[in-house]
């Protein structure tokens, strides 16, 4: 399982929470708009007159109980209608930053989703130049390396995902590739073929949703029809054993997403999770928080609570997890091997 060549040295058990939240790493699956507390709702409903359909902060909360995909997604984008400005889109990546950088997150590739925010008016201008100018301020104030991830509806039309891709392209420099999102089964991914074939010839990054509730079948078309270099979830490639095959040996990383897995019922319960079955079948497996506001916690929250439940996950696992966060995010190498070396040392310390 181990395709590091790196030996770590024996760990003792009660020492692994704080090297979970100590060790460096990468985070390549979340959504920056399931970053919105539900108290930075509230203060942007106010801030721009926006009406919410729930009383309190607490009504909210208690709404965020969720059975599957959809249930949550209803949620999630009536939560999204408060932003407006692009002071907003900045305050709320600024937010998710903060936490990233207090979780040792060196590297951050966040998703944005355009499509929930042009529909209502807001300008693609307002939100790439908010998230972007978020990402510069902090990486300069705080170091950490963050970009930006372009993601498609896929419950809407091929026709909209390709306007959007045209409708961003004045603004090409400020993200590094396209991703696809939204409810899954029923919008299989050779539905994209046309505009993921675009933003390949534009030299974009491609990653797509695949296999989080759907098919093994969309993770294979994922991989051939897209073309992508990541999947993100993946989760249901066990059911295919040549699809395990074919993702070990093009290391092809999965960004997992556990409390996401557990709060929308992927597994019964957080200690069926089946992380430590996709990493000894040597799959690239990663750990991220999807939506972190809606389904329990940050980075290392996912990693604790993770290795909490899960009974055969050692330090081993940890640093793979790590490495292959590193090994599979979108920065330049001289950076990954910088983070890599960090990452060994903070093991060698242990
Ligand atoms: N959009 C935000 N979170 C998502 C998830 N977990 N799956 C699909 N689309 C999403
Ligand atoms: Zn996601």
């Amino acid at each position: 399982m181990n395709a590091t060549n790196f030996e770590i040295p024996a760990i003792d058990a009660t020492r692994l929470p704080g090297l979970l939240r100590s060790m460096p790493k990468a985070e390549l699956h979340m959504h920056i708009e399931g970053s919105l507390e539900p108290e930075m709702i509230f203060r942007l409903a106010e801030r721009n007159g926006v009406k919410l359909a729930y009383a309190s902060v607490e009504a909210l909360r208690e709404a965020y109980a969720f059975t599957d995909l959809q249930s949550f997604l209803d949620i999630y984008y009536a939560g999204a209608s408060v932003l407006l400005t692009q002071q907003d889109f900045y305050d709320m990546a600024r937010a998710y930053l903060d936490r990233a950088v207090a979780d040792n997150v060196v590297r951050a590739e966040m998703f944005f989703d355009p499509q929930t925010h042009t529909e209502r008016g807001v300008a693609m201008a307002t939100v790439i130049e908010g998230l972007h100018r978020a990402c510069v301020d902090a990486e300069r104030e705080q170091g950490i390396s963050a970009a930006l991830i372009l993601c498609f509806l896929r419950h809407l039309p091929e026709e909209a995902a390709l306007q959007t891709l045209e409708d961003a392209l004045p603004f090409r420099d400020r993200f590094i590739g396209v991703g696809l999102d939204s409810s899954e089964v029923g919008h299989p991914p050779e539905k994209f073929a046309r505009v993921f074939a675009r933003a390949r010839d534009l030299g974009l990054h491609l990653v797509a949703h695949a296999g989080e509730e759907g098919p093994p079948a969309y993770i294979w078309s994922a991989l051939d029809v897209l073309g992508v270099e990541r999947i993100d979830h993946g989760v249901q490639a066990v059911h295919d054993p040549d699809l395990m095959d074919r993702l070990a040996r093009d290391r092809i990383a999965l960004t997992v997403c556990p409390l996401s897995n557990e709060k929308l019922c992927v597994f019964p319960t957080l200690a069926d999770h089946n992380i430590q079955r996709l990493l000894d079948a040597g799959l690239a497996a990663t750990v991220n928080s999807d939506d972190p506001a809606y389904f329990g916690g940050y980075m290392n929250t996912n990693f604790t609570r993770l290795f909490e439940q899960v009974p055969g996950l050692t330090a081993q696992h940890a640093y793979q997890l790590a490495f292959n966060s590193i090994e599979a995010s979108f920065a330049a190498v001289a950076d990954k091997q910088r983070w890599q070396v960090q990452l060994r040392e903070c093991f060698e310390r242990a």
